[in-house]
C-alpha cells in the first residue's frame, strides 16, 4: 500500500481522486489528517507553478508523497484570463456569482465565434526524494450569455463543453466529470502511478 497525502481539505477532490484510484493499492489522506501543515499561498502565475508549490510544501512537511492540483478557465477572448486568478476574478472576497457577472459584463460586445474557452486542471505529483512530475487536462467549450443551471460551481452555468448544448451546471456530476478538465488529469496520473507501481 503506498500512500499519497491530497495537498487540499476539499472532501470532494478527496473522494474524486479515491474513486478513480480505487482498483490500486493506494490510499489517500487529506491534510485533515496533518493539521499542522503550513496554508500555501497559491501566487504564481501558472497552474503549473501553484499546483507543484502545494505539492512540494506538503510532501517536505509530511515526508510522503503528495498530489496537488490547480485549475481555472481560460477565455481566448480575453487572452487567457481569468486563467489562474479564475477563483478571485471579481475580487479577494468574490462569490462564484460575481466571478461569473464580472465574465458576462467583459464579454458582452464579443460574438458568438469568439466566446471560446477552456477549463484548464493540473495536477502535481511530487516525492519525498524531490522528484516530481506534472499533467494537465482540458476541456473546450464556450461561454453562453446568460446563467443556465444550478449544479456544479464556479463558472459551470456559462460553460457550454463542445459538442453539448448544455452548461457543465444543467448537466449531472457524473455526466461533467466524463469530459471534465479534472478528470482527464487525474487519469493521467492514475496511469503513471500504475506504470510506477510496476
Ligand atoms: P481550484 O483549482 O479548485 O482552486 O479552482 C480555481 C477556480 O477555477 C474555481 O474557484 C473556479 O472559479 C474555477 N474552476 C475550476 N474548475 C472549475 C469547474 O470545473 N467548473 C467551474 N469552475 C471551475
Amino acid at each position: 500500500m503506498t500512500d499519497i497525502v491530497l495537498a487540499t481539505r476539499n472532501l470532494k477532490k478527496a473522494e474524486e481522486l479515491t474513486r478513480i484510484l480505487a482498483d490500486t493499492s493506494i490510499r489517500i489522506f487529506t491534510l485533515d489528517s496533518f493539521p499542522d501543515c503550513p496554508e500555501v499561498i497559491e501566487d504564481r502565475n501558472t497552474f503549473e507553478g501553484n499546483a507543484l508549490k502545494k505539492a512540494i510544501a506538503v510532501s517536505q512537511h509530511t515526508g510522503l508523497i503528495s498530489v496537488a492540483d490547480d485549475s481555472g478557465l481560460e477565455v481566448d477572448a480575453l487572452g487567457g484570463a481569468p486563467g489562474v486568478i479564475s477563483a478571485y476574478y471579481a475580487g479577494v472576497n468574490a462569490t462564484d456569482y460575481d466571478n461569473i457577472l464580472k465574465l458576462l459584463n467583459k464579454l458582452k460586445d464579443v460574438p458568438d465565434e469568439k466566446r471560446t474557452a477552456r477549463f484548464v486542471c493540473c495536477i502535481a505529483i511530487v516525492f519525498p526524494n524531490g522528484v516530481q512530475e506534472t499533467f494537465f487536462g482540458y476541456v473546450n467549450g464556450f461561454i453562453g450569455r446568460e446563467i443556465r443551471g444550478n449544479k456544479g460551481f464556479g463558472y459551470d452555468p456559462v460553460f457550454y463543453p463542445s459538442g453539448y448544448n448544455q452548461t457543465f451546471a444543467e448537466m449531472t456530476s457524473e455526466e461533467k466529470d466524463s469530459v471534465s478538465h479534472r478528470k482527464q488529469a487525474l487519469l493521467k496520473l492514475k496511469k503513471y502511478l500504475q506504470n510506477y507501481r510496476r
